[in-house]
């Protein structure tokens, strides 16, 4: 059975997402909670060893179906190794994007569809649930998605000089940013109850403040 609380935070590239998990995290603690973080793709050797393929900028050519098969597979394997272990143990789990993150920068600005793109993953869940050594599907459905929003141009001048470079997805253009922008507050509008669109352009205390206030009213 399933315990924890799964909290994602989720937003267009140079939104602060990572620095808010780690603020979090803090906050959470300091009130005695137990907590995991995160990152998708990523957080177990596999996942990590996707993610490598999936941001070298020297596989052009990757299409989207591609990337999107990548990124499931890296999610299930964290899923199978670390989220849902943490849900059992009762901890509550801040994950550093998931699969908004395909529904956006696959589904909508990558031409796959969001509706595709959800119901590839809701089969993906179902095969699981059919599977005779896996009796429980918990660990694949985030309580709540954090999601916040930057306009591109202010989020790539955050990235550029934090970094040597940019990655592959990075590099993809400012048309395509600004579709996962979009992309991003279309879904908050989707699903009010699961989806929760914070502004990042104000100050790191200010965002932190935001996020703990629905965490506290939504989650805890
Ligand atoms: P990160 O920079 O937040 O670690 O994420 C890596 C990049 O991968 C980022 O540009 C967003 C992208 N991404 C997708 O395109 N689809 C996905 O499903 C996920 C999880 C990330």
């Amino acid at each position: 059975m399933r315990r924890g609380k799964f909290i994602v935070i989720d937003g267009p590239d140079g939104c602060g997402k990572s620095t808010q998990a780690g603020l979090l995290e803090k906050y959470l603690r300091s009130k005695g909670y137990s907590v995991l973080v995160a990152r998708d793709p990523g957080s177990t050797s596999i996942s990590e060893n996707i993610r490598k393929i999936l941001l070298n900028p020297r596989y052009k050519e990757m299409t989207s179906l591609t990337e999107m098969f990548l990124y499931f597979a890296s999610r299930v394997q964290l899923v199978e190794e670390v989220i849902r272990k943490a849900l059992q143990d009762n901890k509550i789990v801040i994950c550093d994007r998931f699969l908004s993150s395909t529904i956006v920068y696959q589904g909508y600005a990558g031409g796959i569809g969001a509706n595709n793109v959800r119901r590839l993953w809701h089969l993906v869940r179902q095969i699981k649930a059919d599977m005779p050594q896996a009796p429980t599907t918990g660990g694949f459905e985030p309580d709540l998605t954090i999601i916040l929003d930057i306009r591109p141009e202010i989020g790539f001048s955050r990235i550029a000089p934090r970094r040597g470079g940019i990655d592959r997805m990075e590099q993809k253009t400012l048309l395509f940013h600004k579709k996962v922008r979009d992309g991003f507050i279309r879904l908050t509008r989707s699903n009010r109850k699961l989806y929760r669109l914070i502004d990042a352009s104000d100050s790191i205390e200010e965002v932190q403040n935001k996020i703990r206030e629905v965490v506290e009213k939504y989650v805890l």
